[in-house]
């Protein structure tokens, strides 16, 4: 068996409007590449070789961690290596944390023989989140390992459904440079919300993934409106409101905040449409000068796979 494996891990986005924490799906081609390496010791080893500096020490990177989880589960003392070459800037909302996670625990679950499935690792990819967030949330892990569109039905036990992709369906991601760390973005919100809001959020959870197995996209739309967290994060995000109007006009199925934020994505039926609509949000920040990167992804029907 190698001692070495190169993995491809996508970027997610999470939440998907209504689905705080519950909700995500996966990217098609844009993520992060790693390498991961057994060494002769049982010490795990962050190269320091990514363009974004990345945490070093081996308890404070969420690859290492969630790959020490595996181990300590499987009973095996062993040490790895990990070299990362991402292409999304972290603290974006598209999920680069967990795609750190996720390939780790999937890459070393395959250099020790595969005795771990695949819902078993989205729990080993939760501890890299928790590491970093405070909160083991699985919304973004889940679609990073087993593609598609994901619903985290329940925490205790953990009960992950995979939900079906609808054919031509896009998703356009503008990622304006403001810095918004996703445990803020947590502690910001309330812990308690109201009836009429939960009714509303959960008649709307329940409406997208009926509107993902019809493939009906007016459904997924109106079905994407979140009444609890959109209203309070948007304040964190320059032009929010304009970017979302702009995306809706240039004919997006639904539109929101990826994640955390800041980034903020944007459903299209074709590729089309959604080139249009990247290219007005992008316009949005051009025009007052805040740099902003632009995403164009099919949702990717497939989770970390070995390159
Ligand atoms: N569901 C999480 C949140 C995703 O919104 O805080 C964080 O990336």
């Amino acid at each position: 068996m190698s001692n070495s494996i190169k993995v491809f891990s996508p970027s997610t986005v999470a939440n998907v409007g209504c689905g705080y924490d519950v909700l995500g799906f996966a990217l098609d081609g844009i993520g992060e590449e790693m390498v991961v390496t057994e060494l002769s010791d049982d010490k795990m080893v962050i190269l320091e070789n990514d363009k974004f500096d990345l945490p070093l020490k081996p308890d404070k990177n969420v690859a290492s961690v969630a790959a020490q989880a595996l181990l300590d589960a499987a009973g095996i003392k062993k040490g790895y290596s990990f070299a990362f070459d991402k292409q999304i800037h972290p603290g974006s909302g598209m999920g680069t944390s967990a795609s750190s996670s996720a390939g780790a625990v999937f890459a070393v679950n395959e250099l020790i023989g595969r005795p771990f499935n695949t819902h078993q690792l989205v729990e080993f990819a939760m501890e890299g989140e928790r590491m970093l967030s405070g909160k083991a949330h699985a919304d973004n892990v889940a679609p990073n390992l087993l593609g598609g569109f994901t619903l985290v039905r329940a925490y205790g036990p953990l009960d992950v459904l995979q939900l079906p992709t609808p054919d031509n369906m896009y998703v356009a991601i503008v990622h304006p440079q403001v810095v918004v760390k996703t445990t803020d973005a947590k502690r910001m919100l309330k812990q308690t919300v109201k009836l009429d809001q939960a009714v509303a959020q959960w008649g709307n959870v329940g409406g997208l993934v009926s509107g993902l197995y019809e493939s009906d996209f007016g459904l997924i739309g109106r079905s994407m409106e979140d009444h609890i967290v959109e209203p309070v994060r948007k304040l964190l995000i320059p032009l929010y409101d304009e970017v979302k109007a702009k995306a809706l006009e240039e004919g997006a199925i639904g539109c929101s905040i990826a994640g955390s934020g800041p980034s903020i994505f944007a459903f299209a039926e074709g590729k089309a449409t959604a080139e249009k609509i990247k290219a007005s949000m992008q316009a949005i920040y051009d025009e007052v000068g805040i740099l902003a990167y632009t995403y164009l992804s099919k949702i990717g029907t497939e989770g970390v796979r070995v390159l």
